[in-house]
């Protein structure tokens, strides 16, 4: 009897360590997202978008998964996998997106001179959260928080001096913050929070924000950490045909 119940114990042991393992990230993602249809094979990118060393934020990662993202392809996860799984999936995505599984992907382009440092610099990873591809995308790579961009200033100056008509300003419990507009819907508004780096996502009932044109924030405020040398290159770099 006393067997019995130790091979049933075993049985069940086992069968639990199975099931932990069971929860992969890399084979959830190889079977939900990693399609051609999708992400692709190791998030190199089909259809969708590429993943893949990216240095895609965990928390951009982690909301974008979650919660899909509107108006495309990408469902949100929360409605279909337990915790465990969306936790599995994100680790995994964070790790192909910051280049460790599958090594980094090539640049998709090749610069030289100033431009290429200046590719350099734009996500330059020691600068952390003050390095230009926390808020802006370019050649594949940052985070698109502010709009695409359309107008190159001509000089470093004009780069520390531009204007933000995009920014207004939100006040949430009687406290104003510099806000990206996203969305406002007769349900939510959506913004970037841009007083702190990496900006914050917010999502607020509409009443419980108001939203006003303008703001004080100054674009300046965050190239701080780069030289006017530095900026020239990033300049030629966002220029580069
Ligand atoms: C903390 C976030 C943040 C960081 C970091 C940041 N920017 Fe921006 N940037 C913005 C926002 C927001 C706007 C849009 C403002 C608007 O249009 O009202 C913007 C606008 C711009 C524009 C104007 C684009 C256009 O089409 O009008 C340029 C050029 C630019 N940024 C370059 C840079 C460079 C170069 C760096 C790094 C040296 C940098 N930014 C770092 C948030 C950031």
């Amino acid at each position: 009897m006393k067997y019995v119940i130790n091979a049933i114990l075993a049985v069940i042991v086992l069968a639990d360590v199975s099931l932990a393992q069971a929860i992969s990230g890399e084979a959830l993602f190889a079977k939900t997202c990693g399609t051609g249809y999708c992400h692709a094979s190791k998030g190199v990118g089909g259809g969708a978008p590429r993943l893949a060393a990216r240095s895609l934020s965990p928390e951009y990662i982690r909301d974008r998964v979650t919660n899909g993202v509107p108006g495309t392809g990408m469902a949100a996860y929360k409605a279909t996998m337990k915790a465990p799984e969306l936790n599995a999936v994100i680790a995994y995505v964070v790790s192909l997106s910051g280049g460790a599984v599958g090594g980094p992907q090539p640049p998709r382009r090749t610069f030289t001179g100033a431009a290429e440092q200046g590719r350099l610099l734009f996500s330059e990873a020691t600068r952390g959260f003050t390095r230009c591809s926390t808020c802006h995308q370019a050649n594949g790579l940052g985070i698109p928080v502010a709009p695409p961009f359309a107008r190159i200033p001509a000089t470093v100056d004009a780069l520390k001096s531009l204007v933000t008509p995009r920014v207004s300003t939100a006040k949430v419990s009687g406290e104003s913050m510099p806000a990206l507009l996203l969305a406002r819907r007769a349900q939510e508004v959506k913004f970037y929070d841009l007083t702190s780096s990496p900006p914050v996502l917010r999502t607020l009932q509409p009443d419980a924000v108001a939203i006003t044109e303008g703001s004080s924030w100054m674009h300046a405020s965050v190239l701080g950490t780069y030289t006017d040398m530095e900026l020239a290159a990033v300049l030629a770099f966002l220029r580069a045909p």
